[in-house]
C-alpha cells in the first residue's frame, strides 16, 4: 500500500532552521506579518523575506497560495516555500496551503515552521493528501516524498490531534490505491484478500463466495459474474466501536473491478478507464479503514459487491430475466447497466442481515452523472432529508463536491418492464435518476437511504482539491465526518 509520508511534530527550534536541508515552509499573513520563525528566516536570508513582501510579491495572493524561493542564500534548504496564510485561517484555507506545499514536496522532506498557526493539523493533512503517487507498476519509481517535520506550539497536543487526520489520510490512500490498480492485478479475489487483511485492525470480515450467494438467491449480482474468470465475492467489514447491540450504519459499494459493458460491449475508446468502476467499493473500504484506525465510537458495517463485467459465451444476454435476492424479477435490457444489478442484491442483503439504521451506497453508476455535474460534484439522491442533509453538510465541511438530485414516481415508472417486475435500463433521459429509482426498489420502507453516484469524481484526469490527477479518494473524508457528526456517541 502507498503509505502517507511520516509526520513529526516538534517544538520550534529556531537554530535548526539554517541547517535544515530539503524544503522549508514559512508562513506570512496576507498583510505581510512575519512570525518568530519568519523573522529568523528573514535574518538568515539577509532580509530577503522582507524585500519580497515590500516589493509586493505577495500582493493579490489568496490564503493558501505559495511563493517559492529556490536555493535561498544563508540557508541549507533547497527551497523556501513562503505561504500566505492568516494566523486564524479556516480549515479550508489551511488545507489549501498544505496542498500547495504537498504538490512541491520532494525526496528531501519538508520542515514546516508552523509555530504561529491556529490549525497546523489541517495544513499537514493537506500536504499529506496531495503528496500521493501510485508507483506500484513503475520499475523505477519517481522520488517518494520525504518526511514532514512540523515545528508547532505544544507539539504533544498537536500530535494527538493529528492522529485522526492521519487515519483519514491512510483511508484515502487505501481507496486511491484500489481505484488506481488495474484489473489484471486487482481481481475480485485480490480485492477480497486486501479486505480480509483488515481484520488486523479489529474489523470483523466476512467474505461470501458465489456458492453462498447462490444459496441466498442473489441472481442479480450473480448475473454480472457469469462472463468472467474472476469469481464474484461479497465482502463485509463490520466495525463495532459503538454501543453493543445498536443498529449500525450500513455503507454499500459497487465493486466492478472492470466494466467492459458485457455483451452490450462498450466502445474501445476510453474503456481502460473502467478499472475505476470499483470506486464505490474502494471508498467503503477506505472509510472502514479510517474508522478502524481511529477507533470510531460507532457501529458501521461496510458491504461491497465484487464482480467483473465481461462478455463471453456464458455471459448474461440483453433480454435475459433474472431473480434478485428480494424476489423481484429483472429484465436485463443492457448488460452495461450492471452496477445496479450488483447493488440490488448487496443492498437487500445488508438490510436483511444487519437491520441498519440507515444506508448510504456509493457507486460509479452512470455516465449521466458526469453529463449532469461534470467532475466537480458527485450526485446525491435520497428518500430521507435528515440523512441526506447530514451527508451534504459533511461533504461541504470536507470540501468534497456533492449536489442533490430528485427522485420521483415518474422516474421509477420509466423502469417498468413488459415481461418482468422491472428492467435494468430506462434509456438516456435522466439516467442518474432512473438508476437511483431502480435501487430504490431494493430499499425497505422507512429505511433512511442516500445514494451517491460518484462516476464523475472517483478518478479525474486533472488535479482535484486534495489529489493529483487520477484516483481522488472522494468520499472517504465526507463519510468519516458524517459518522463523527451523526453516529458517534
Ligand atoms: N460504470 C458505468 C458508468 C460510468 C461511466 C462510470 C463513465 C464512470 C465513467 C456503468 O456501469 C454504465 O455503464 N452505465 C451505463 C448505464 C446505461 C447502460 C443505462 C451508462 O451510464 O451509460
Ligand atoms: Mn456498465
Ligand atoms: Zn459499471
Amino acid at each position: 500500500m502507498t503509505t502517507p509520508v511520516t509526520v513529526d511534530f516538534t517544538e520550534t527550534d529556531l537554530d535548526a532552521i539554517a541547517t535544515a536541508e530539503g524544503r522549508v515552509a514559512v508562513f506570512v499573513t496576507p498583510d505581510g506579518k512575519l512570525d518568530q520563525a519568519g523573522r529568523r528566516v528573514n535574518r538568515l536570508t539577509k532580509g530577503t523575506l522582507a524585500r519580497l513582501i515590500d516589493a509586493g510579491a505577495l500582493d493579490g495572493k489568496s490564503p493558501g497560495d505559495v511563493v517559492t524561493l529556490d536555493w535561498p542564500s544563508g540557508m541549507a534548504a533547497k527551497a523556501l516555500d513562503v505561504v500566505v496564510l492568516p494566523r486564524a485561517a479556516s480549515v479550508d484555507e489551511s488545507r489549501r496551503a498544505g496542498v500547495a506545499l504537498g504538490r512541491n514536496m520532494g525526496e528531501a522532506g519538508l520542515l514546516l515552521l508552523g509555530g504561529s498557526l491556529k490549525r497546523p493539523v489541517e495544513v499537514v493533512l493537506g500536504a499529506v493528501l496531495r503528496a500521493y503517487e501510485f508507483t506500484v507498476h513503475k520499475t523505477s519509481p519517481a522520488k517518494t516524498p520525504g518526511a514532514v517535520t512540523a515545528m508547532v506550539a505544544k507539539p504533544a497536543e498537536v500530535a494527538d490531534a493529528a492522529k485522526p487526520a492521519l487515519a483519514v489520510a491512510e483511508g484515502v490512500f487505501f481507496t486511491r490505491d484500489l481505484v488506481s490498480e488495474p484489473a489484471n492485478h486487482l481481481t475480485t479475489t485480490e480485492f477480497a484478500d486486501r479486505i480480509a487483511a483488515m481484520k488486523d485492525l479489529g474489523l470483523k470480515i466476512t467474505i461470501l463466495d458465489e456458492a453462498e450467494m447462490e444459496k441466498l438467491g442473489m441472481g442479480a449480482l450473480l448475473s454480472v459474474c457469469l462472463g468472467s474468470a474472476t469469481p464474484g465475492r461479497l465482502a463485509v467489514m463490520d466495525w463495532q466501536g459503538g454501543t453493543k447491540g445498536d443498529a449500525p450504519l450500513a455503507l454499500v459499494g459497487k465493486g466492478v473491478v472492470f466494466d467492459t459493458g458485457g455483451i452490450s460491449l462498450k466502445p474501445a475508446q476510453g474503456m481502460e478507464d473502467m478499472t475505476m468502476d470499483m470506486g464505490g467499493a474502494g471508498v467503503v473500504a477506505g472509510v472502514m479503514r479510517t474508522l478502524a484506525l481511529r477507533k470510531a465510537r460507532a457501529n458501521v458495517v461496510g458491504l461491497i459487491g465484487l464482480v467483473e463485467n465481461m462478455p463471453s459465451d456464458r455471459a448474461t444476454r440483453p433480454g435475459d430475466v433474472v431473480t434478485s435476492m428480494k424476489g423481484d424479477t429483472i429484465e436485463v435490457i443492457n448488460t452495461d447497466a450492471e452496477g445496479r444489478m450488483v447493488l440490488a442484491d448487496v443492498l437487500w442483503y445488508a438490510q436483511e442481515t444487519y437491520k441498519p439504521r440507515g444506508i448510504i451506497d456509493l457507486a460509479t453508476l452512470t455516465g449521466a452523472a458526469i453529463v449532469a455535474l461534470g467532475h466537480e460534484n458527485a450526485a446525491a439522491l435520497s428518500t430521507d432529508d435528515t440523512l441526506c442533509d447530514g451527508v451534504l453538510k459533511a461533504a461541504k465541511a470536507e470540501g468534497e463536491g456533492l449536489w442533490r438530485m430528485p427522485l420521483g414516481k415518474a422516474y421509477a415508472d420509466m423502469m417498468k418492464s413488459q415481461i418482468a417486475d422491472v428492467k435494468n435500463s430506462g434509456g438516456r433521459p435522466a439516467g442518474t435518476i432512473t438508476a437511483a429509482e431502480f435501487l430504490h426498489r431494493f430499499i425497505q420502507d422507512d429505511m433512511p437511504w442516500v445514494h451517491l453516484d460518484i462516476a464523475g469524481v472517483a478518478s479525474v484526469k486533472s488535479e482535484t482539491t486534495y489529489a493529483p490527477k487520477g484516483a481522488s479518494g472522494w468520499g472517504v473524508m465526507t463519510l468519516n465526518r458524517l459518522v463523527a457528526d451523526m453516529f458517534e456517541s
